[in-house]
């Protein structure tokens, strides 16, 4: 019995001093773990005469609880303890002030192009995309413009190479010709992003946005895009009614090919949508040319559709009263504060969860 007395002292002496958790962890282990003292003790008892051994077996149990109670007190104090400096240490300051919270906000073209998209899914169009870097063939070739042609001098184009093969996209055309490369007929889409030439002045920048339609099918005729711009248009501008008109024009890629005035008037030095004498042009459309067609391997005989482009900066101006196109792309903070747009405003056009 004295074996066991002497761990027992041994413990109650370890257990006065500052330990930490494992250090009492591993004092656990080494009294009852597979070889601890504790257990070794009872690995003992058979060899202790018969008389003893009862007396032996009852005091080593009594022991075994005792210092099992010790230790289990021990880690509670400590936990304790920890909690308490925890608690010291990590005082939260609540007079500290708060640290300023910038919220950000939603470029106008950015909220323009949900709009724009927004509008269109309602009516069967889906989104695609294309690249900024273009091959020349994609943004002029095979829409119906070879070289030479005098409509590629109008779009001041930024040529990425001596040998002019490669560009940075003109308009965002080229992403008809992906999508009917990638894909077979019927098409429904549209293409909203970044178009790029050498001009800038108050309406003009380098970098700009368009947004082009594409609808092919069968039996598509000039009706089914008069009926789609003047829906997108009454939406857009959220109104009842617009004038707008159809006027002769030409791109190589449509034929015939159209652009698109809308009806205004100037109040109070502003412009008005919907109203008024004057004519305002919006954008390019037109009937996909069997050129492009054949280019992109659809037969023009069983399909046919039409196309349009418009650019999304000057909707984004017309409808939120911004007068400098300059002054959307200088990183302006204030500037942005103003115009910009709370991430939690749902377009007022989105009508997806009433309905
Ligand atoms: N890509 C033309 C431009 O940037 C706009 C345009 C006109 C697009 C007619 C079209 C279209 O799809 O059919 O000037």
């Amino acid at each position: 019995m004295s074996d066991l007395k002497k761990i027992k002292d041994e413990l109650l002496l370890k257990l006065k001093s500052k330990l930490n958790l494992s250090e009492v962890n591993q004092m656990k282990s080494d009294l009852f773990g597979k070889n601890g003292l504790v257990s070794s003790q009872f690995k003992k008892i058979g060899t202790i005469a018969e008389t003893e051994r009862k007396k032996f077996a009852s005091e080593l149990n009594v022991i075994k609880d005792e210092l099992q109670d010790l230790i289990n007190v021990k880690i509670k104090e400590i936990e304790k303890e920890e909690i308490r400096e925890k608690l010291q240490k990590e005082k939260i300051d609540i007079t500290l002030p708060e640290r300023p919270f910038v919220r950000g906000k939603i470029h106008p073209v950015s909220q323009t192009i949900d709009e724009i998209s927004s509008i269109f899914s309602e009516i069967g169009f889906s989104v695609e995309e294309g690249p900024d870097v273009e091959s020349e063939y994609n943004n002029f070739t095979a829409l119906n413009t070879p070289k030479n042609h005098p409509a590629r001098d109008m779009h001041d184009t930024f040529y990425l190479d001596e040998k002019k093969e490669r560009l940075l996209r003109t308009h965002t055309s080229p992403v008809q010709i992906r999508t009917m490369l990638k894909d077979k007929p019927p098409f429904k889409i549209i293409a909203p992003g970044r178009t790029y030439r050498s001009d800038s002045d108050q309406t003009h920048a380098p970098m700009f946005h368009q947004v082009e339609g594409l609808h092919i099918d069968k039996d598509i005729n000039m009706g089914h895009l008069k009926g789609c711009l003047n829906y997108f248009i009454k939406e857009f501008f959220e109104l009842d009614k617009i004038k707008m008109r159809f006027r002769p024009s030409h791109f190589p890629f449509t034929e015939p090919s159209a652009e698109v005035d809308i009806g205004y008037e100037m109040k109070d030095g502003k412009i008005v949508i919907g109203e008024g004498d004057q004519w305002l042009e919006i954008l390019g459309c037109g009937m996909v040319h069997p050129n492009v067609l054949r280019n992109v391997k659809v037969d023009p005989i069983k399909f046919q559709g039409y196309a349009f482009g418009m650019g999304i900066d000057r909707l984004a101006m017309l409808k939120y009263g911004i007068n400098d196109l300059r002054a959307f792309f200088d990183c302006d903070y204030r500037w942005l504060n103003h115009f910009g747009f709370d991430p939690l405003d749902v377009p007022t056009n989105y009508r997806g969860l009433s309905r």
